[in-house]
């Protein structure tokens, strides 16, 4: 371990550059919230979605699974549709000896789609570990058949778990794989060459790759080169067994081989070490990467490489890093002095040699000699460093999420300049979508994609559509780059600092057009400079209490981000009588001292927004115990956004203007399912269902148990309160709900949104009483007070 650390300050250390802080999603929406829906594609027999590949007009979607490939209709980004299905299964004999050689008929011999890739205009290449025994085939884009099925060995992997690469260039097939059944000996090879003949296979020797496991693979059209990317077992670090490294090889596209030296083979494989480190810890262990083209024509532009890493070191799913490539840097490491192998002692020797033809395109006229030289000397002197310095984003924490996969985006925001935005993939099934500034990236939301975590083999992004594609057992769920309208005021907004939403003045909702007089404010999130001030704030919401009930107001975060404050009759609170809850949430007893008007007000960035007020005044004592948990349930039912909401003082949950845009959204889950409560507080806020309330009410009452309140009930108190508030409520119920509908000035009709489901279960529906009911074994323990 000394030696590693030592090894890795002498190395390393000089070229580390201070780590970028943990960031955390601004926003987080769960699985199918009606403010950013998502649509699935699923079907009872498609399973273990491997592989997706859109076609060049992005209205059909392929889809390598198991034992089938589909193709799906995506031209409406709101609509998947099954176009055609096209099973690929083993035979029964293939079948049959896969599981004589000791494998599981179930997980191991169906045919798992590796490759999909497009040969040319009309066919697609296939490639699928049909029951351990890899099978290839091109498929007719028009008629969707198979043809030409035959064994490929070399071309993808025997076992379907193992990753491995491959990319179509000119109708040539490059692969980076293993081709035996062990998954012993790595292969980069070329197929259907246009040559023919000879150059048909070309392939690495051996001792060119130490156990790789391969990841991705990217064309360099400029300088006809692919690039193949991989993490592998380090041989010039001979010192410790098993150090891993990612790792970087290129090939020229139109090597083929030497004459009498390197026969069939590359004579134009190098290699390099890719470098992701913050100043903690080097990430060696490569999950993704990502090729990040330059727009078409734009030539002042270059490709770049986003890269997911994670360490070797740490067990299980730890922290997770981003480091960006440049196109650039590849190319002088490539060009620069190399590292030479000593064969006679199997090792790298310390011996640097500037470079003679290790790298070059074109070498099939060099004399042995060069390509000798080119044999043993392979391995660039310096290494890929990422640009920068260090990641771009490392995910840390207590609950630190680990990263699987990538896809990026550029896009154009209000002010015509471009922007990057990363989305990645979680081990714990969501998409965090992610903004890269000067200063640090901000994390503008993260969308729950799936419940229980995912093995996801592809994700795949349209920038035309503006979607992202996510591949995963289950089917095909496609997630939307944005979702503006979420953002219900100008300050939500421009807050969000997302690229893809700025505020529109006149239609007066956030909106994916920018318009010219758009307010937006990517780098900064500057709300005070670019919306206009305020001019109202939410209207008050009345609450007629008795004395000595406990009383909880509600108030829903904006956003993760934001704090929440209270203030009464414009003063701030004293933590003595009062109790802000997690959710945002104010109780306090209500007192005469008490009485009087609170308002909730949310501060992010040094922008404070109202986000509801609330008129709180005396009433007689006759129903003090079932008007509390009626005002309990009430109140926790309709929130602050009942009010005819003023553009600026609804939270960012509003379900009546969602849908419209969400065409294919399922129905809300039940956030309170979720174990994501302690992440996403702003979740709970603005539930409307009854049944929702029920869950909330059960987990606030005991939020309010473990507080400070605990001290002030005695209990015998509690005792006789609660078989008080059994009878009482059962005979007060009836009386009480018809009273409370012409008397109360908090009454169901008034409280229940336009199109929440509430009016359809007419204004006294069950699921109310149920509550009510719940609410009153609760109730002694938290807050009769006599
Ligand atoms: C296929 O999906 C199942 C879950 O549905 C999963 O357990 C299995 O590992 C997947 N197989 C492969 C090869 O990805
Ligand atoms: C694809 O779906 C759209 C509607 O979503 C439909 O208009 C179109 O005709 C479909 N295309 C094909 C080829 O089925
Ligand atoms: C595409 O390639 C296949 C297989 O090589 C060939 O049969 C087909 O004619 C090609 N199609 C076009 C349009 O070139
Ligand atoms: C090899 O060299 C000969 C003559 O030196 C030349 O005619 C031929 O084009 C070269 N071949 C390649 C592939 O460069
Ligand atoms: C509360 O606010 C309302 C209107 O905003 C006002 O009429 C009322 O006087 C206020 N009550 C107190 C106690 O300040």
């Amino acid at each position: 371990m000394t030696r590693l650390l030592l090894l890795w300050a002498l190395c390393c250390a000089p070229l580390v550059s201070p780590g970028s802080p943990a960031a955390r999603p601004r926003i987080s929406f769960l699985l199918d919230s009606s403010d950013r829906g998502l649509v699935h594609f699923s079907q009872r027999d498609v399973h273990n979605t491997t592989t997706l590949l859109l076609s060049d007009d992005g209205s059909t979607l392929y889809v390598g699974a198991r034992n089938a490939i589909l193709s799906l209709n995506v031209s409406d980004p709101g609509f998947i549709t099954l176009k055609d299905k096209r099973d690929w299964s083993p035979s029964q004999t293939d079948i049959d000896s896969c599981k004589n050689k000791q494998k599981n008929a179930q997980v191991d011999c169906p045919n798992f789609i590796h490759v999909l890739q497009p040969l040319n205009s009309s066919h697609l290449y296939a490639c699928g570990s049909y029951a351990y025994s890899p099978h290839d085939a091109l498929l007719d884009t028009r008629t969707f058949t198979l043809t030409s099925v035959s064994t490929a060995k070399g071309r993808c992997p025997f076992n379907p778990f193992e990753r491995n690469t491959a990319i179509t260039v000119d109708g040539e097939l490059f692969t980076g794989t293993t081709r035996d059944f062990k998954g012993t000996q790595p292969f980069i090879s070329r197929h259907f060459s246009r040559d023919g003949g000879q150059a048909a296979r070309l392939e690495t020797s051996n001792d060119l790759l130490n156990e790789p496991t391969f990841i991705s693979s990217s064309f360099d059209k400029k300088e006809g080169k692919l690039y193949f990317f991989f993490t592998e077992v380090l041989k010039e670090f001979r010192y410790i067994k098993e150090h891993k490294g990612a790792r970087l090889a290129q090939v020229c596209k139109d090597d083929i081989g030497g004459q009498r030296t390197l026969q069939k083979k590359w004579t134009s494989f190098a290699k390099s070490l890719l470098l992701c480190q913050s100043q903690q810890q080097p990430f060696a262990i490569l999950q993704d990467m990502f090729t990040l083209q330059p727009p078409e024509g734009d030539s002042s532009k270059e490709t770049l490489f986003y890269g997911v890493f994670t360490s070797q070191w740490s067990q299980g799913s730890g922290p997770s890093a981003v480091c960006q490539f440049k196109m650039e840097k590849i190319r002088d490491v490539f060009s620069g002095p190399y590292k030479t192998f000593d064969p006679s002692k199997q090792q790298l020797s310390p011996a640097v040699t500037q470079r003679t033809a290790q790298g070059k395109c074109g070498l099939w006229n060099a004399s042995d000699v060069v390509l000798e030289g080119v044999k043993k000397s392979f391995l660039s002197h310096n290494s890929v460093q990422a640009a920068g310095g260090g990641p771009l984003l490392v995910s840390t924490g207590p609950n630190g999420v680990g990263y699987s996969r990538l896809v990026v985006v550029t896009t154009q925001a209000a002010n015509q300049r471009e922007y990057t935005v990363l989305l990645l993939l979680t081990d714990k099934g969501f998409l965090h979508k992610v903004l890269l500034l000067d200063g640090g990236p901000h994390i503008i939301e993260e969308v729950q994609v799936f419940k229980e975590p995912q093995l996801v083999k592809s994700l795949l992004v349209s920038s035309s559509k503006g979607v992202v594609y996510v591949g995963w057992s289950g089917g095909v769920t496609v997630v939307p780059l944005a979702h503006c309208s979420s953002y219900p005021s100008c300050g939500q907004c421009v807050l969000a600092q997302d690229p893809f939403c700025s505020w529109d003045p006149a239609g007066q909702a956030c909106t994916k057009s920018h318009t010219l007089e758009a307010a937006q404010d990517v780098e900064t999130g500057n709300v005070m400079k670019v919306c206009p001030p305020l001019s109202s704030t939410p209207d008050p919401v009345e609450l007629q209490t008795a004395l000595n009930e406990v009383l909880i107001l509600p108030c829903a975060r904006p956003s993760d981000l934001a704090t929440l404050s209270w203030t009464l009759a414009g003063l701030p609170l004293d933590q003595k009588h009062f109790l802000q809850r997690p959710d945002g949430g104010l109780s306090f007893v209500v007192v005469a001292d008490t009485l009087g008007n609170y308002t909730c007000t949310s501060q992010e960035a040094g922008y404070h927004e109202v986000q509801a007020v609330f008129a709180v005044t005396p009433h007689s004592s006759s129903t003090v115990r079932a008007r509390t948990s009626l005002g309990w349930t009430r109140l926790r039912a309709f929130g602050p956004a009942t009010d005819p909401p003023p553009v600026e003082g609804d939270p960012a949950q509003d379900p009546t203007e969602a849908p419209t845009e969400d065409p294919a959204q399922e129905p809300a889950q039940d956030p309170a399912q979720d174990n994501h409560d302690e992440v996403q507080p702003s979740q709970e806020g603005g539930a409307a269902r009854p049944t929702a309330n029920c869950r909330i009410q059960d987990r606030s009452g005991e939020d309010v148990r473990g507080g400070h309140w605990q001290k002030s009930y005695h209990t015998e108190l509690v005792v006789v309160s609660l078989l008080l508030a059994l009878c009482a409520s059962v005979v007060l119920l009836g009386l009480v709900h018809r009273w409370s509908q012409r008397v109360l000035p908090v009454s169901p009709k008034v409280l229940a949104r336009p199109g929440d489901g509430t009016e359809s279960q007419g204004s006294q529906g069950n699921p109310e009483n149920d509550c009510i009911l719940k609410q009153e074994h609760l109730a002694p323990e938290v807050k009769v007070m006599v």
